[in-house]
């Protein structure tokens, strides 16, 4: 079995984490025993490009449990959590490719390590699987993917960019924009986890401390919300003003990021955007500001535009780096740019990643069964899928909802009655 992980050693202790992840995944487990049963993935290969954490651990069990032969790397070099990946190889002997802090070339080299062994379902988030196949699809030599799944925002804007240019060569499921992925995991997840990272980076005080927050989307909504919880004062910068009005009467203040960078503490990008914070921006910023990102990639602050404007630069805390300006500020970059809550905390918690895992795994089965029927274009979730996951998730919790009555259907369904 091929693998490339930091230390097999560190197995028992991702076991245990895996199994904490777990006990907080009840609709993954009721997935697990159906495919346990079932094995609609039987017979396929399945490479997965995810962040690999407790969580992506159970997703992994859920589809070996469905029959699938897994095979794992990294969706980002920082987001790794060795023991998880350790844990895998050695119990339930998934092939891992992934070692937290791995530099670019050996990201891409893990990818290509799960490339070859010819999947026939990718599952990615960000999509730099997909996209290392179609830009070179020569290099890999692959016999037809029958499908793949997309876990993030800024992966489906990319499908989404190739399918429009014709150039998508199989279809993908958009599990991002399943109301059971966006609504709680973008929103509370990224919300919780990523104030986590912060404070697990930083020990800041976020109570009486301006934080900005770029991008009131999904994420920046959680991110916001959560903020403002610990007593923070929060300033959002939007370019949309549907989002801007929306965040003004949810009651936070909306400017500028020309304006915003004189009075933050605190920086979150989560928008999914390039150089939304960027050189000239750094030179106005208060002293000690700290400035950190949720979104996706590691473009959304300038970060060359910040070594360049720097007399100086060392490492303070784990994942915190001093920069000092040549104006004598000192700007904290926390975790290289990277998303802040997979570098410096454990990304999101169990409870969220199991309707988005379950969204995965169920779309993975959907696949299997109709990709004769799909065409390379990027699909939305089966509302049935959605709903179904929101069910078994409020059943979970022991919550129940009413029913219409019959009444109350056909009046919903009609038109006659008014006034
Ligand atoms: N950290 C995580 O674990 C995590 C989880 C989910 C999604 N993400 C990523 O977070 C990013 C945002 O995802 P989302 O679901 O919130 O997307 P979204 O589309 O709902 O929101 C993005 C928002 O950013 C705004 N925006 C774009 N450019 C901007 C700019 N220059 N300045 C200010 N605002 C700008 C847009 O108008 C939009 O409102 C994506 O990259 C996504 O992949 C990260």
């Amino acid at each position: 079995m091929n693998y490339d992980i930091k230390d097999i050693n560190l197995a028992k202790k991702g076991a245990l984490r895996i199994e904490w992840a777990r006990n907080n995944m009840p609709v993954l487990k009721l997935i697990r025993q159906r495919f346990s049963k079932e094995k609609p993935l039987k017979g396929y290969k399945l490479a997965a490009c995810l962040h690999v954490t407790t969580e992506t651990g159970v997703l992994a069990e859920v589809l070996t449990a469905g029959g699938a032969q897994v095979y794992v790397c990294a969706s980002n070099p920082l987001s790794t959590q060795d023991d998880v990946a350790a844990s895998l190889v050695r119990n339930l002997k998934v092939s891992v490719f992934a070692i937290k802090g791995e530099d670019t070339k050996i990201y891409y080299q893990h990818i290509k390590s799960v490339l070859a062994v010819k999947p026939d379902i990718t599952m990615d988030d960000g999509a730099d699987l997909v996209s290392a196949i179609h830009l070179a699809p020569k290099t890999y030599n692959l016999k037809p993917i029958i499908g793949g799944t997309e876990e993030t925002k800024t992966g489906v804007i990319r499908l989404k960019a190739l399918a429009s240019q014709g150039k998508l060569r199989y279809p993908i499921i958009a599990v991002n924009d399943a109301q059971t992925k966006y609504l709680f995991d973008n929103r509370y997840g990224t919300g919780q986890s990523t104030i986590d990272g912060i404070i697990r980076s930083t020990n800041k005080l976020l109570a009486g401390a301006n934080v900005v927050v770029c991008g009131y989307g999904w994420c920046g909504k959680g991110v916001a919300m959560r903020a403002k919880g610990l007593g923070s004062k929060v300033i959002v910068v939007e370019v949309d003003p549907l989002r801007g009005l929306e965040a003004t009467m949810d009651g936070f203040e909306v400017m500028p990021i020309k304006d915003a960078v004189r009075i933050g503490d605190v920086f979150v990008t989560v928008t999914g955007d390039i150089n939304v914070i960027r050189q000239e921006h750094f030179a106005t910023m208060k002293d000690g500001a700290i400035v950190s990102n949720s979104g996706h990639f590691n473009v959304e602050i300038d970060i060359p535009g910040l070594e360049r404007s720097s007399k100086a630069k060392r490492a303070t805390r784990d994942f915190v780096e001093e920069y000092t300006l040549k104006n004598g500020r000192r700007i904290y970059l926390l975790g290289e740019g990277r998303l802040i809550n997979l570098a410096a905390a454990e990304g999101h918690p169990a409870q969220v990643m199991d309707m988005s895992f379950a969204n995965q795994s169920l779309s993975a089965e959907y696949i299997t069964k109709n990709y004769k029927k799909l065409k390379n274009q990027v699909y939305k979730v089966p509302e049935n899928i959605d709903k179904n996951i929101a069910n078994l998730k409020l059943k979970s919790m022991g919550i129940k909802i009413d029913n219409l009555t019959k009444e109350q259907e056909k009046y919903l369904a009609s038109w006659e009655i008014g006034t």
